[in-house]
């Protein structure tokens, strides 16, 4: 039987520009990417993502080319090519990894929002608020395919182990939740194993794949791991951060949500531990923050010394992800690396 006509869905709705400011914080990521030559690469894996989600069904054509369009930093993607970039490079064997790890990061976070009750993603409206929670869910097991269909072609079976095993644990970490703030040892255990799961295992898959299709031996493979995972426990340490600090214009998404969520992240913890502010203690003490208060407990929260000691940790991170780096000869891919971990530390988007 002959299957319906593919769409190549184009969303009625003009997705946003990015504000200028935002483009100016991105132009830093991209001086590394084009210091290290890397542009015309992420424009394939761009160019194949939009090809990617062409569909059957109007509906997933037209939410999936919603998302792919409405853009992101791509950092995932840029990370399996230059990790490959430090092995014999080839873009026709490292583009299916990129272009996976961009479609299983979209499906976490179309998924994502939907958990989080988020309005706003990449500057637009989320997929959930513009169509509805059926469209979102469904997407995203979308996507999910999409990624494992890319990686079906490729020779070396551990580079879809990397996948299905970042993809089983992100889901395990987006629902393990943080209960309590105190003690703050547990709190901060806690916390980690979350973040360890939901974010940095991605970051480590991108790093694996991108060396091991570039023939990269054991040891490299599991330096580049480690690498990845502390660069993706720091961006999601600067993440909360900047759920805290952040402006949303710029973001691109709502600042403030993990609180209103009732989402118990680092920032706080080391505000609650530091302070004696009433609002931090009822936290402290199991009540959830009133969407009223948000504002109050994220002064609160600053004022308190906890953003800015959750940034001295991501910065820790960053420095311990370097010293993996140290293996690899001195090539433009390296220092992008080492450049991405100074962007994460300092980004606003
Ligand atoms: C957002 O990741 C999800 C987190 C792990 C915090 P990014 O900030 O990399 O999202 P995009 O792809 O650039 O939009
Ligand atoms: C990370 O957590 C989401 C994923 C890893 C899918 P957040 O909930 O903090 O991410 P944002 O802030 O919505 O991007
Ligand atoms: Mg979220
Ligand atoms: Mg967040």
């Amino acid at each position: 039987m002959a299957h319906p006509p593919l769409h190549l869905g184009v969303p009625e709705q003009r997705l946003a520009e990015p504000p200028a400011a935002t483009r100016a914080t991105l132009t830093g990521l991209s001086d590394i990417l084009h210091r290290a030559d890397l542009l015309n690469d992420l424009a394939e894996v761009e160019r194949q993502m939009l090809l990617r989600t062409a569909s059957r069904s109007p509906l997933l054509a037209a939410a999936g080319a919603y998302t792919v369009a409405s853009g992101g930093k791509r950092l995932r993607a840029a990370l399996v090519l230059l990790a490959a970039r430090l092995g014999m490079y080839d873009l026709g064997r490292a583009l299916h990894p990129a272009v996976a790890i961009e479609l299983l990061h979209a499906a976490s976070l179309v998924h994502d929002d939907l958990v989080d009750h988020a309005g706003q993603r990449r500057g637009n409206v989320t997929v959930h608020a513009r169509w509805d929670a059926d469209v979102a869910l469904l997407l995203g097991d979308y996507f999910f395919a999409l990624a494992a269909s890319e990686l079906a072609g490729e020779p070396d079976p551990r580079i879809i182990s990397f996948y299905t095993y970042a993809a089983q644990t992100m889901v395990e970490g987006e629902l393990n939740p943080v209960t309590h703030i105190e003690p703050l040892a547990t709190a901060v255990a806690q916390y980690y194993r979350k973040i360890g799961c939901k974010t940095a295992v991605l970051f480590e898959a991108a790093c694996k794949a991108g060396i091991a299709v570039a023939g990269g031996d054991q040891a490299q493979i599991e330096a580049l791991g480690r690498f990845g995972y502390d660069l993706g426990l720091a961006f999601q340490v600067v993440d909360d951060v900047l759920d805290y600090t952040g402006d949303e214009m710029l973001l691109g998404k709502p600042a403030g949500n993990d609180l209103r969520e009732g989402t118990l992240t680092l920032p706080l913890m080391y505000a609650a531990a530091q302070s004696r502010h009433p609002l931090l203690r009822a936290i402290a003490g199991g009540q959830r923050p009133e969407p009223a208060r948000v504002a109050q407990i994220v002064a609160a929260v600053i004022a308190g010394g906890g953003a800015a000691r959750a940034m001295e940790e991501a910065r820790a991170l960053i420095e311990r992800a370097n010293l993996q780096l140290a293996a690899f000869p001195v090539l433009p891919a390296r220092r992008a690396l080492a450049e991405i971990g100074e962007f994460v530390l300092n980004r606003r988007v």
